[in-house]
């Protein structure tokens, strides 16, 4: 089992089991939960793919419906986390994120590349979380007007591994993604 003494290569293997996540569809890492303030400033937490990650602009990628919980709460509080434990790893990997939602011409090319059967994701009528008459009662109509990226702005990451030692650090953006070890 692997064990991590050196900051650096600690948040190198957070990275490498990100990256690997988006890529790989079997990883418990494609389908974290994240995790916003509703607007009655109370937590919600769902179950999300992660499409991109890129370390060098620490920007992560989620796809969603514009009519949905989780885009009404982060218009009115951005901020976000992001949540999942790898047990082949033995990680858990928790990110703090500031999310940008985007919509309309800007992300065309997005939906473009959004496969024909998984667009039906964007577009239930009505709105998702509606109460409805039965379990069916509901359209799917593609939308890209429906169809919104969320852009979520990496500040904070933190690693717990559980391997022979316990470790644990925490890395923030503010001071240059450096790192500190904590207690487990
Ligand atoms: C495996 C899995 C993957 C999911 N992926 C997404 C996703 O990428 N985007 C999304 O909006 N909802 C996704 N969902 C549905 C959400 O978990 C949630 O039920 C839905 O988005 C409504 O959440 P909200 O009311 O908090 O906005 C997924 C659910 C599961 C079980």
């Amino acid at each position: 089992m692997i064990e991590f003494n050196n900051l650096a290569q600690f948040l190198d293997h957070g990275w490498s089991c990100i990256n690997r996540s988006v890529a790989d569809t079997k990883s418990p890492g494609r389908y974290p939960t994240l995790a916003t303030v509703s607007e009655d400033l109370l937590p919600e937490t769902r179950t999300v793919v992660l499409r991109k990650a890129n370390r060098s602009t620490s920007i992560l990628e989620i796809h969603t419906d514009t009519r949905t919980e989780k885009v009404n709460a982060l218009r009115q509080n951005s901020n976000g986390s992001l949540h999942m434990w790898l047990p082949k790893r033995r990680l858990q990997i928790r990110i703090s994120v500031f999310v940008r939602i985007q919509t309309g011409s800007i992300i065309k090319k997005r939906w473009e590349e959004v496969p024909q059967k998984s667009r039906v994701s964007y577009g239930t009528i009505p709105p998702s979380g509606s109460v409805i008459k039965g379990p069916l009662a509901y359209d799917q109509t593609p939308s890209m007007e429906r169809f919104a990226v969320l852009e979520c702005n990496v500040g904070k990451i933190e690693l717990l591994h559980l391997g022979k030692n316990h470790t644990r650090a925490v890395y923030q953006a503010i001071s240059d993604w450096t790192g500190t070890w904590l207690a487990p």
